[in-house]
């Protein structure tokens, strides 16, 4: 048995992936191999800048060394614990979201994505409040579980796997009469993302996030932030905080460590009390693996200041892309490194030219493109994006 990595050339890696994979995903052609910091490099050794962290997952960048060394110690101590048995590592990662949750949020479920994490505040909504329906945004995207799909809204996504369990109304986004309207004796639970990512990076109004709190207040349904794509990049832990809202459930993933699958849904003492032991439960969640990836993760964050970075950074960068005044960019539009540019045109010729020179980045829309980078950008990643956007707008 090798414990070498397989060296395989780009022709073979594609024909083995097209050969064996489900063919769900449209494939970029090149095959990444290798990260170092914040550049990626594919097979044939070509250097990308990574704008995109893996969808938003790499914040401490590739190959962070300190992360390296974590979870070389945790595998050499132990990788797996099931949560019917107390865990150190488990323990302390507790009390390191304790630290940075919004007040009265004090309790964690640990999973191992954002579908799952969802899926868990769902979940616990409908126990909670022994209502069925929830409320969620159009363009809003929740995952792909059945439970979470039933909240996304886009029909692309939904319609082969309809019907779908859970009874969801779909409301215009940053419309406060519309959540008046639609939050009834029945409703569990308004769901929302602070700002909306795959739709097209659409900021919520602090104004509407603070209105779904109010009637959700008043009709006794829960407010669920979903945090997946928005924890830890904008400037601060939860961007929902930046409204000066505390919901009664949050959501996280994607960056909580720092590329390590892991799901987190927080809650309060109110929703805990009425979740029964038993109610709901994972094999892989919270292993000591992911616990020690997701503590690295949050004590770099602190420790480098990184969200201060996140938001000093995104500022320079908006500013940056604001003032290349091209004439095909309609809107720069985000906080701190969750960056949205909506393009006169469709955006994949943009994205494919970028990858040409060198830049990977996301879309997320047919218009809008996205910068999700690792919050370890320094401004000459920022000089060097910049360059690159212009030479392929012109
Ligand atoms: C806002 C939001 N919620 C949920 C999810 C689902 O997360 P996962 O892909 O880890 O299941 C995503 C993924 O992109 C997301 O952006």
């Amino acid at each position: 048995m090798t414990t070498l990595a397989p060296a395989l050339d780009l022709g073979q890696i594609q024909q083995q992936e097209q050969e064996y994979q489900l063919p769900l995903y449209a494939k970029r052609e090149i095959a990444l191999v290798r990260g170092e910091g914040a550049y990626l490099y594919d097979s044939e050794g070509k250097r990308y800048l990574d704008a995109m962290s893996n969808y938003g997952v790499a914040v401490l960048g590739h190959a962070d060394p300190e992360f390296a060394a974590a979870l070389s110690d945790q595998l050499a101590k132990l990788t797996t614990c099931h949560q019917s048995f107390y865990n150190d590592v488990r323990a302390a990662l507790l009390a390191a979201i304790a630290e940075i949750a919004p007040d009265g949020l004090t309790r964690s479920f640990l999973s191992n994505s954002g579908a799952e994490a969802i899926e868990a505040g769902l979940k616990f909504a409908r126990v909670a409040t022994g209502r069925p329906k929830i409320v969620a945004a159009r363009r809003a995207y929740h995952g792909r579980t059945l439970g979470a799909l039933s909240a996304t809204a886009d029909a692309k996504y939904r319609a082969p796997f309809e019907p779908l369990p859970i009874n969801v109304v779909h409301v215009p986004f940053n419309d406060a009469d519309a959540i008046s309207a639609a939050v009834d004796d029945q409703t569990a639970a308004v769901i929302l993302e602070p700002i909306q990512g795959e739709a097209g990076i659409y900021p919520a109004d602090d104004a509407y996030l603070q209105a779904a709190r109010d009637v959700t207040t008043a009709r006794g349904a829960l407010l669920i932030a979903d945090e997946v794509q928005t924890g830890f990049r904008t400037g601060v832990p939860f961007a929902i905080s930046a409204a000066g809202v505390v919901p009664d459930v949050i959501c996280t993933a994607k960056a909580l460590a720092n590329g390590f699958p892991i799901g987190l849904t927080m809650t309060n003492d109110r929703v805990s009390e009425r979740i029964g032991g038993g109610v709901h439960g994972t094999t892989f969640g919270a292993n000591p693996l992911a616990c020690r990836a997701a503590l690295v993760t949050l004590t770099s964050l602190k420790e480098r200041g990184l969200y201060a970075r996140a938001a000093d950074l995104g500022a320079r960068l908006t500013t940056a892309i604001e003032d290349l005044k091209s004439p095909k960019i309609r809107q720069v539009r985000g906080r701190g490194l969750m960056i949205g540019i909506e393009l006169k045109e469709r955006v994949t010729p943009t994205l494919r030219a970028l990858q040409d020179r060198g830049v990977l980045a996301l879309p997320a829309s047919p218009v809008v493109f996205r910068l999700l980078p690792p919050l370890i950008w320094e401004e000459e990643q920022v000089d060097e994006f910049v360059d690159v956007l212009d030479k392929v707008l012109a």
